[in-house]
This record gives C-alpha cells, sequence and structure tokens, in this order.
C-alpha cells in the first residue's frame, strides 16, 4: 500500500512506480529506520501523544520485524522505499495500531533522520579502518628507519630520505582524513527528526527525549533547513573523496616503484596479476584498480553537490538521489581500504636498490650548498657555485661523492676536507634535524607524534 494514495482517483502507472521507487537501494537503511521509529514512538507513548501500551506494541512489533529481516526470514520488497515497507509491514502485524506509528512525523524528517544516523556509523566504520591502515604504516616505518631511498619532486630525484619518513609521510595525511571525518562527524550529529513534513508539528512531542535516545548531540533548529540538509552527505562524500586521493597517490608510487626501471619494490604474488598474452608479466592490478576507482568517489562527489545545489528550499525529491552516491563512496572507500592494507603487508623492499638510487642523481648537492653558506658564503652564489660543480660532474662523468677536494676547491677555496663527509647520503639525510625533517631522531619523534595523535583521536 502507498502512503500517500488517499487524494488519488486512479491507481500510479507501473512504469511511474518504478521510476519513483527507492527502496532498491534504500533497503540499506532498515536498521536505522527502525531504530529511528522505535525512539519516535517511545517518546510518543512517554508524552501521551499515543497510548502508552499502544506504543509498546508498535515497539514490540519493530524489533520483531528487525529480527526477522536480519535473520533473512523477511524479505525487503514491494514497497515504495524503507519508509513504507517497515510501515506496512507493521500493519500488517498489528492492525491499525501500526498505523499510529507515523504521528507527528513526515518521510521527510524520517528519511533526513535514518540518513544521519547511518553517516554517523558509517563514519566509526571507516575511521577504524584508517586506523588499522595507519598502525600498519607506523609497523611498516619502525621497520625502515635506516634504509634509505630517494626523495622526488616532479618526479626527479631531489634528497636522500628514509623509507620511514616517506611511508609516515602517508600517515600524515590519513591522519587528516580521520580528523576531517571526525569534524564531520560533530555536523551530522544533529537531529532532524520533529521537523515533520518542513514546519513542524503541532504535537506536544518531546524532542530532547528521542534524540536522547536516539543518541543524538543535538537537536537541528530550524525546520526548513532540517529536512532538506544533506550538507553532511556532501562533507562525508569529500571525507571519502580525500582518503581515495591519498590512496590513489600512494597507488601511483606503488605502481611506479614496482617496474623494472624502478625495481624498488616487490609486490607479492598473491596481490599480484598476470597477463593472458605475455606469459612473462606481473601486473599491479590492485593499485592500479584503487586509482581507477577513485573517479567513482569524486563522481558521488559531484553528483551530491550538483543535486543539492538546483533545489529549492526545503524537501524536494531530488534529494532522494542522496543516497546511492552516499552508499557508492561508502563503499568502493571501505574496500579500498581493506585491500590497501592487505596489499602494503604484501609488499617487500629492495633496500639496495633503493640505496644505489639514493646516491644518484646528485641528491647531495643542496648540502654542498648549505656547506658554503655555513662556511659565510650567501645561498643565492654558493647555489651558483654547487650548480657548476654538479655541470662538472655531468661533463665528466663523476659524481659528488667521486670528486677529488682539490677539485672542490678550483670551485671555491671554502671548502675543507670535510665536504667529503658531507656529500655522503647517509649524513645528507642524518644532517636534517629539524622537526619533521629526515634525520633518524626527527623521523622517530614523527612516528611518536603519529602514534600519540592516533590514540588520542580513539580514546573516546
Ligand atoms: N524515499 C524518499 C527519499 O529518499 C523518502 C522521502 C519521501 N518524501 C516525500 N515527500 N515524498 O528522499
Amino acid at each position: 500500500m502507498k502512503l500517500w494514495e488517499g487524494r488519488f482517483t486512479e491507481p500510479s502507472a507501473k512504469s511511474a512506480d518504478d521510476f519513483n521507487q527507492s527502496l532498491s537501494f534504500d533497503y540499506k537503511l532498515y536498521w536505522h529506520d527502525i531504530l529511528a521509529s522505535i525512539a519516535h514512538v517511545k517518546m510518543l507513548g512517554e508524552t501521551q501523544i499515543i497510548p502508552k501500551e499502544e506504543a509498546d506494541t508498535i515497539c514490540d512489533s519493530l524489533v520483531n520485524i528487525l529480527a526477522d529481516i536480519e535473520k533473512g526470514n523477511l524479505s525487503i520488497e514491494g514497497a515504495e522505499d524503507i519508509h513504507t515497507f517497515i510501515e506496512n509491514e507493521l500493519v500488517k502485524r498489528i492492525g491499525v495500531k501500526g498505523k499510529r506509528m507515523h504521528t507527528a512525523r513526515s518521510r521527510n524528517d524520517q528519511v533526513a533522520t535514518d540518513l544521519r544516523l547511518y553517516v554517523k556509523d558509517s563514519i566509526v566504520g571507516v575511521c577504524n579502518k584508517l586506523k588499522a591502515l595507519i598502525s600498519t604504516l607506523l609497523q611498516i616505518a619502525e621497520n625502515n628507519i635506516q634504509y634509505i631511498m630517494p626523495g622526488y619532486t616532479h618526479l626527479r630525484r631531489a634528497q636522500p630520505v628514509s623509507v620511514a619518513q616517506y611511508v609516515n609521510a602517508y600517515s600524515e595525511m590519513f591522519l587528516r582524513d580521520l580528523e576531517r571525518f571526525t569534524d564531520c562527524y560533530k555536523r551530522t550529529d544533529v537531529m532532524p527528526l520533529g521537523s515533520c513534513a518542513m514546519a513542524g508539528t503541532d504535537f506536544p512531542i518531546d524532542r530532547k527525549m528521542t534524540a536522547s535516545l536516539l543518541s543524538f548531540s543535538e537537536i537541528s533548529q530550524n525546520s526548513i533547513d532540517a529536512v532538506s540538509d544533506r550538507d553532511f552527505v556532501a562533507e562525508y562524500i569529500f571525507c571519502c573523496s580525500t582518503v581515495m586521493a591519498h590512496l590513489s597517490r600512494f597507488c601511483e608510487d606503488i605502481i611506479l616503484y614496482s617496474t623494472d626501471e624502478f625495481g624498488f619494490i616487490d609486490i607479492s604474488d598473491a596481490y599480484s596479476t598476470g597477463s593472458s598474452i605475455m606469459p612473462q608479466k606481473k601486473n599491479p592490478d590492485i593499485p592500479e584498480l584503487i586509482r581507477g576507482k577513485t573517479g567513482r568517489v569524486y563522481g558521488s562527489l559531484t553528483a551530491i553537490l550538483t543535486v543539492i545545489k538546483g533545489i529549492p528550499t526545503s524537501y524536494n525529491k531530488d534529494l532522494q538521489e542522496d543516497k546511492e552516491a552516499l552508499f557508492n563512496a561508502e563503499e568502493t572507500v571501505l574496500n579500498c581500504l581493506g585491500i590497501f592494507n592487505e596489499l602494503l603487508q604484501n609488499i617487500s623492499f629492495d633496500t639496495r636498490k633503493m640505496r644505489f638510487a639514493a646516491a644518484g642523481g646528485f641528491s647531495t648537492a643542496t648540502d654542498i650548498a648549505d656547506y658554503l653558506v655555513q662556511k659565510g658564503m650567501a645561498f643565492r652564489d654558493a647555489h651558483a657555485v654547487t650548480g657548476q660543480i654538479v655541470r662538472h660532474c655531468i661533463e665528466n662523468h663523476k659524481t659528488l661523492d667521486k670528486l677529488d677536494l682539490y677539485v672542490y676547491q678550483s670551485f671555491s677555496s671554502l671548502f675543507g676536507e670535510d665536504i667529503l663527509e658531507r656529500v655522503k647520503v647517509n649524513r645528507s639525510v642524518e644532517a636534517r634535524k629539524v622537526v619533521g625533517g629526515s634525520a633518524r631522531s626527527a623521523v622517530r619523534e614523527n612516528i611518536r607524534s603519529i602514534t600519540k595523535r592516533l590514540n588520542r583521536m580513539f580514546k573516546d
């Protein structure tokens, strides 16, 4: 049965019903819909808007419906949306009493409430996966403090760094994602129920009671806004989008670093794929797919932002389009976080190749410039002198650590014997003791700080 057919004289067209329905995707809200209805009906009973015994009967029946769905004894089908489905089922089970459930409520505030409950739970789920991922990264960092790799800018060798510092960079990104979700949670944690269709209700409902039953921290303050506010959905998908951006960048590195050309890492066979025609190939399909799926989540973000931008004030049916965008983004980000975490644990580093590559590309040139500055030369001049030394090396097929002292001294009399030590890769990494720098002590401090911030975020 439809919830709205009273004023109609003709039955609706099947094609119109099919187009209008949302049950094929909003069935996912069944748990939260039932939870919200139980809280609402309890409040209706407590405030004597409906008789207490009837409220109890409704709640008992809702609990049974939930149990039947969970057990697979009740399949969700044959209604316009999940709200209609649950209400029809209730009326089927307890008759006319069930029809009281929708007192002082509209599907407009109901769906907004369900969705907020859903997003709150979803944020917790995604955050737990992010936490697991950061824990894996911290472990990898701990195990690789002593190993050196090239650090890149513009994908050209820039300066040597440790594998641990490189991995920590991603922990920082995922920590920011966690913070963003935590912040999004605050704005999601507001209950719209009681806004009804759009103007509130004349029943003496107790919104605070319902909110506390549903563990909402706040209640919305404007019914017109509350029924159509989907900012929290857009924000949630944006949070998912930054996670995907970070995963995608990491995947790009993994794909690149596992090529024969780089040869820095190896992805275990269990997480690699072959080619149907080229027997020699071992392909990085998993990181490629994560990189590719990032587009989906950005697509969902564009979809929700576009839905929101066009609607006139208050509820419009366009908002039904919020759900698939949300569910798709959620599913993608959860899947990708899960498999990526596994992938990371199945990667090995070729530390010798990385170390070798780190020494190439004149990656300690900045150390020479800094050396000259410490001896009194202005940085710009030091930069120019170092540039000439690099050119000399290129022309003479030399590396910075293979130049004789007298060659250095031919470029500047400020060079002393200690320059030969300064251009060594290990020395270069260790020299950057500044907070956030590449020195082992700084990287250890970075690991400590990431661990602390992570624990702080999960303490309550
Ligand atoms: N299925 C609808 C949605 O997802 C529920 C709200 C319907 N409200 C209405 N006034 N037609 O938005």
